[in-house]
């Protein structure tokens, strides 16, 4: 099947290129009208995803001049130096905003902000002492940290301040976190839907990773503009609307659905069917991992499921148009139980259970350590050292 979808895609491209070629202009972007800009604002767009209306704030509406004079008055603090904390910090650093660091004295991530510039007593505080001099509390730490260090937190989260986070795990499942965010404080969310590695990486590159946003309290009246603004600056090119429930359920069931925990679980079943009926190993990765990853998801991402089946044999075609209903049918009650589980907690219940033990890290290493050594995925170390990019 590879080779007839090397040679399909190829075909298919020359012969329809004009036809595929405006399909495609339309299908990797959402269609945008041009009259669809609201009036007046630049940057906002109310766009038409399929069928449904949404307004999406960009960054245009938000230069680096507006964003310096927005926040002159404020001192950004951040705290928690993870994945996120390096991401948004840096970004906002070079945006040239007043930003400092608050983590715990010669941590990790004391160690790592110290290696990226940080300095200690001018821009890099323990938790408390950084709070105590912010204006703005960005909560970048773990989850499981965000509830284990919010009694010594809250007490300093005084009036004039506002709460940030990234994502909406503690105050919505506050009855197991016990986070409780201060009734008088503006509390909002910008949430990137990338690693904080990319925040970082797309700003370098003059591009901004998509974010959404949301308000917990607004007491000033201006918690909406200031969290768009800050998605802004931390980093985002687009944000869209959303509510601090919906960002966590959609979260947490998308990475244990299709993003990690579902596409695993399928690719492992069928990799194991071919295996036991006598496949070898090679034949049963590329089958499975290889030729999804290189060759149709990226077909899938960068112009639609559409034309992915368009690029395909007609054999290929026929029995994908059979099953994806099998599939789906099978699987839906899977996501049914899961989005239950997320949303009545019990997804977090288990994520504060585990990240709280003092040897999480070591426990994590093992689990990692079978998926490592499972065969599928030391098939797949040999296989990507074939790879014409690595020869
Ligand atoms: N990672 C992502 O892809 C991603 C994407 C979007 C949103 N988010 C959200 O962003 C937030 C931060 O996530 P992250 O992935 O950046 O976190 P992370 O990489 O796990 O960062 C952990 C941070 O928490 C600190 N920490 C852990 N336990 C602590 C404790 N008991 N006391 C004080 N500090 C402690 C660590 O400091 P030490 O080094 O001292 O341990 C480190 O600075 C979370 O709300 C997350 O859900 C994450």
């Amino acid at each position: 099947m590879y080779r007839n979808v090397a040679k399909l895609t190829a075909r298919a491209a020359a012969a329809s290129s004009k036809r595929s070629l405006s399909a495609l202009a339309s299908a990797a972007r959402p269609t945008l009208a041009k009259n669809q800009s609201v009036a007046g604002v630049r940057g906002i767009k109310k766009i038409n995803f399929g069928g449904v209306e949404e307004l999406v704030h960009e960054r245009a509406d938000w230069p680096r001049e507006k964003l310096l004079e927005y926040f002159k008055n404020d001192t950004l603090a951040l705290i928690g130096y993870g994945s996120q904390g390096y991401g948004q910090g840096l970004n906002l650093r070079d945006n040239g905003l007043n930003v400092i660091i608050g983590v715990r004295k010669n941590g990790a991530s004391w160690k790592a902000a110290i290696e990226d510039g940080w300095v200690p007593g001018e821009n890099l505080f323990d938790v408390s002492e950084a709070i105590n001099k912010g204006t703005i509390v960005m909560n970048l730490l773990s989850d499981a940290a965000q509830s284990e260090t919010w009694p010594s937190v809250a007490p300093l989260l005084t009036e004039g301040k506002t709460l940030y986070f990234s994502h909406g795990f503690s105050p919505v499942f506050s009855n197991l976190t016990n986070v409780v965010p201060p009734k008088n404080i503006d509390v909002i969310l910008a949430a990137p839907k990338g690693s904080g590695r990319t925040v970082r990486s797309l700003f370098k590159e003059g591009r901004g990773i998509n974010s959404s946003y949301a308000v917990w309290n607004d007491v000033t009246g201006k918690a909406e503009e200031k969290a768009i603004a800050l998605a802004v600056a931390v980093g985002s090119g687009y944000v869209y609307e959303t509510t601090f429930e919906k960002e966590v359920n959609s979260d947490l069931y998308g990475e244990r659905g299709c993003l990690m925990g579902g596409i695993h679980g399928m690719f492992l079943a069928q990799y194991e069917v071919l295996r036991e009926n006598g496949h070898s190993p090679s034949e049963a990765f590329n089958e499975t991992v290889e030729e999804a990853t290189q060759s149709l998801y990226p077909l899938v991402g960068k112009y639609g499921m559409d034309y992915m089946y368009d690029a395909c044999s007609t054999t290929a075609r026929r029995g994908a148009l059979d099953w994806y209903p099998i599939f789906k049918d099978a699987l839906k009650p899977v996501f049914q139980d899961l989005y239950a589980s997320v949303k009545d907690g019990s997804e977090t219940q288990r994520s504060l259970d585990f990240n709280s033990q003092p040897d999480y890290r070591e426990k994590l290493e093992e689990e990692l350590k079978v998926i490592r050594a499972m065969e599928i995925w030391q098939v797949g170390k040999e296989v990507r050292k074939l790879r014409p990019e690595n020869n």
